[in-house]
């Protein structure tokens, strides 16, 4: 079987470091905010370029916080492309605010600039994008509406570790951004974990506060929060691969070139061929899209579909958005991870050709 995922580990050596780094934290007895959440978090904020990085649980968790650091009022409407992961949309609801769909470009899968401006009332806020699939969103275009318009952009890049266009990362555009770090993400723990960025050392301070009960320094609690903090063993994990981002999101490209250049079956769409793009997933459309998944199980090769249901779908008491997204009745996630061998990735080649 080929499956869609395995665990992104450069290897051997990747892995004794990994070994190496745990061990000193079981030396340390140290498992909660130690040293290894506050390097990594100095280190990732220096990838990205951005100036503070706060450690958090998981990815669903940094987009709360995110919002929540911005003391939105309750009913706050804010902008969110209408194709994302539920957590993008239930981050929003978990703060009393109300999520607007706003149609997303079928060529790029990510938000329309041209379309957010008619989504714009007298609540809106913010916009919460998602730089799908690992393929930046058209900031410049963003960045301008909303500075026009005064909304905040907040930024949701669990698909998009290390990506960047001429050295300006993902996360370090908007005000805040949240990144994920479960396991199959470009930068991949072995649990869960997440983080915020942002260069406002106010909300940095504010989402500190807010991981740990809303506790400030005297244990006093002057604003209610949650707890949800790094594990420091996932924390050395991440300085780990952080090491090795770069170069692992280079294989992935490569692979997706190999894709590009493969597939040449009519019935299938692939995904258009940018460089702003860290192919945390490599999503195909195709009309047939449930035959194509069922004949490729049929020869071993697991795919899956990001998403099956669109989240406003799921998501309870949600309003309809104005126009309905339907490609997702269309979308095909194909295997793509670094270790994916060459062999197992011409198999799956050969069976989309033959399908
Ligand atoms: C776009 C997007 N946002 C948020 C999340 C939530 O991250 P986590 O699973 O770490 O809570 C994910 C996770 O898959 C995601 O894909």
């Amino acid at each position: 079987m080929i499956s869609f995922f395995k665990d992104s580990s450069a290897g051997k050596m990747e892995r004794n470091k990994i070994m190496k780094q745990l061990m000193l934290v079981i030396q340390s007895g140290q498992y909660i905010l130690g040293n290894q959440v506050q390097l990594f978090e100095e280190e990732f904020a220096k990838y990205c370029g951005s100036k503070f990085c706060v450690g958090v649980g998981n990815g669903t968790d940094a987009l709360y916080l995110a919002i929540r650091s911005l003391n939105l009022e309750k009913g706050s409407e804010i902008l969110l492309p209408s194709n994302s992961f539920i957590a993008t949309a239930l981050a929003i609801v978990h703060n009393q605010c109300i999520p607007i769909p706003v149609p997303i470009l079928d060529s790029t899968h990510n938000i329309d600039p041209a379309k957010i401006k008619e989504f714009i009332g007298p609540k809106t806020k913010a916009i919460l994008l998602t730089h799908m699939y690992g393929q930046l969103c058209d900031m410049d275009a963003i960045m301008a509406m909303a500075n026009l318009e005064g909304l905040w952009v907040i930024e949701d890049c669990a698909h998009a570790h290390g990506l960047n266009k001429n050295g300006k990362y993902a996360g370090n555009y908007g005000l805040v951004s949240a990144f994920s770090f479960y396991p199959t993400k470009n930068l991949g723990a072995m649990g869960d974990g997440g983080a915020v960025l942002t260069n406002s050392a106010e909300l940095a301070e504010r989402i500190k506060t807010l991981r740990t009960y809303g506790m400030d320094e005297n244990g006093t609690i002057p604003n209610t929060g949650i707890n949800s903090r790094l594990d420091e063993m996932q924390a050395a994990i991440l300085r780990v691969r952080l090491q090795n981002l770069d170069k692992q999101n280079k294989k992935r490209k490569e692979l997706a070139k190999r894709y590009f250049k493969g597939i040449k079956n009519p019935k299938i769409q692939l995904p258009q061929i940018i460089d702003t793009h860290v192919y945390h997933l490599f999503v195909v459309t195709c009309q047939e899209r449930d035959s194509l998944k069922n004949y490729l199980l049929s020869k071993g090769i697991e795919t899956k579909v990001h998403y099956p249901l669109p989240y406003y779908l799921q998501v309870n008491h949600l309003p309809k958005p104005k126009s309905e997204y339907m490609l997702h009745k269309q979308l095909l996630s194909l295997p793509l991870y670094p270790g994916l061998a060459s062999k197992n990735q011409h198999e799956i080649i050969q069976q989309l050709n033959q399908f």
